[in-house]
């Protein structure tokens, strides 16, 4: 009945707004919410950046009401946003504006897979990549993303080689590969033997730790012919931008006009399914970049060193207090580890019951330190460590 044969008609259940909404506009502070993925503000606030929304808010209403200038984007955007990203560490590359990160990566599996292609993905992860991969009718191949050496078996495993890997700040648990980590990844899939696509999702990396944290961008001059690196990036995150929708596919390849057709296959695709994105955000995070960049670098600066306090004292609260997590390096997320679901349901349930919203993961439990201010956070671990 009007669904086509094969959809998948299993009901979606979204796992992460109604948990936020049970607990949204309640100041009660003996309440916990540690569901959102959005950074807030010490007093318990949406985090908005100054530099972001006094530009916004100085746009025309016919930038508002324009249409963007085509499916490829609007070329100062695409300009300043390759230069923020990739910071010339690139060489042979091209950007096309999606909506968010999820656009982004949605673009990539629908311009690359086809129904019965395989998706790699981390066997800890975004949920939405599984949403995706039903979406498309792709089968779903899962890694340890703490074990590389699982990563290559299943490299091994699949016909076309299509990797989803999350880092740095992965969610939800706060992995990041080091610079060593990723020369081997790439090095395994230049020599796979096969066409291998690489998805990077990098919606948190401009919250990552490390100062030198896109050093590993350098890899992508010393790709293989068979190796096509594509890089999610959300401006959600980055500029708080969670509702704007506005993102970017960039495309590596050594082939430059392998990399003209593939920019021209994402527009076709966005064309029919988004069109373009929206002209006022392109436009306002032109100005942050090109107008703003310092008072930009400056707020941003100060989130990264609270979430760098935050998470360091609930993993430090967790250590003392013997809650076990998966090995944290940066992020908006600490995850508890379990390794049975049906025990992590248990606990989740106990949390709830007390008030400490947080989200189910696939073998785990996440804390969304990033909207907890540190009063909060402090005496946590304890209170989740007796819910057990
Ligand atoms: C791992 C990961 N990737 C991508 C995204 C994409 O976010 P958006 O589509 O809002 O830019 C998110 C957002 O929560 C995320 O957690």
């Amino acid at each position: 009945m009007f669904f086509s044969g094969n959809r998948d008609l299993n009901r979606y259940i979204d796992t992460i707004f109604p948990v936020t909404n049970a607990c949204a506009g309640d100041d009660d502070p003996s309440k916990i919410n540690a569901t959102i993925g959005s950074f807030y503000t010490e007093d318990n606030k949406l985090m908005t950046f100054d530099s972001v929304y006094k530009s916004f808010r100085s746009l025309g209403d016919d930038v508002y009401a324009r249409y963007a200038k085509g499916s490829f984007g609007n070329p100062d955007f695409n300009e300043a946003i390759t230069r923020f990203v990739l910071e010339g560490k690139v060489k042979h590359h091209r950007v096309i504006p999606v909506p968010g990160g999820t656009g982004a990566i949605s673009t990539g599996v629908g311009v690359c897979l086809e129904r019965g292609d395989t998706i790699i993905i981390p066997e800890v992860a975004w949920g939405n990549y599984r949403i995706i991969a039903s979406e498309f009718s792709l089968k779903v191949l899962t890694y340890d993303a703490y074990d590389l050496e699982d990563m290559f078996a299943k490299i091994d495993e699949a016909e076309r080689v299509f990797l989803v890997i999350n880092s740095p700040c992965q969610n939800p648990c706060g992995l990041s590969y080091t610079y060593e980590q990723w020369k081997m990844i790439i090095d395994y899939l230049n020599s796979c033997g096969k066409e291998a696509m690489l998805m990077i999702d990098v919606a948190y990396i401009d919250f990552a730790y490390n100062d030198d944290y896109k050093k590993y961008f350098e890899l992508f001059n010393e790709l293989n012919d068979n190796v096509l690196v594509m890089i999610a990036y959300s401006c959600s995150k980055a500029f708080s931008y969670y509702g704007m929708r506005l993102g970017a596919l960039f495309a590596i390849q050594n082939d430059e006009e392998f990399l003209d057709l593939f920019i021209n296959q994402c527009a076709r695709r966005a064309r029919t399914t988004f069109s373009s994105v929206s002209n006022s955000a392109m436009t306002n995070v032109a100005d942050v970049l090109n107008a703003h960049l310092d008072e930009y670098l400056a707020e941003k600066e100060d989130c990264k060193r609270l979430l760098k306090e935050r998470s360091y004292l609930f993993i430090k609260e967790c250590d003392e207090n013997g809650l076990e997590y998966y090995p944290y390096h940066d992020g908006f997320f600490v995850t508890l580890r379990f390794s049975d679901n049906r025990e992590r349901d248990r606990v989740h349930q106990n949390f709830l019951d007390d008030h400490v919203y947080c989200i189910k993961v696939n073998k785990g439990i996440r804390v969304g330190i990033c909207a907890i201010p540190v009063e909060r956070i402090k005496g946590l671990a304890k209170r989740l460590k007796a819910l057990y």
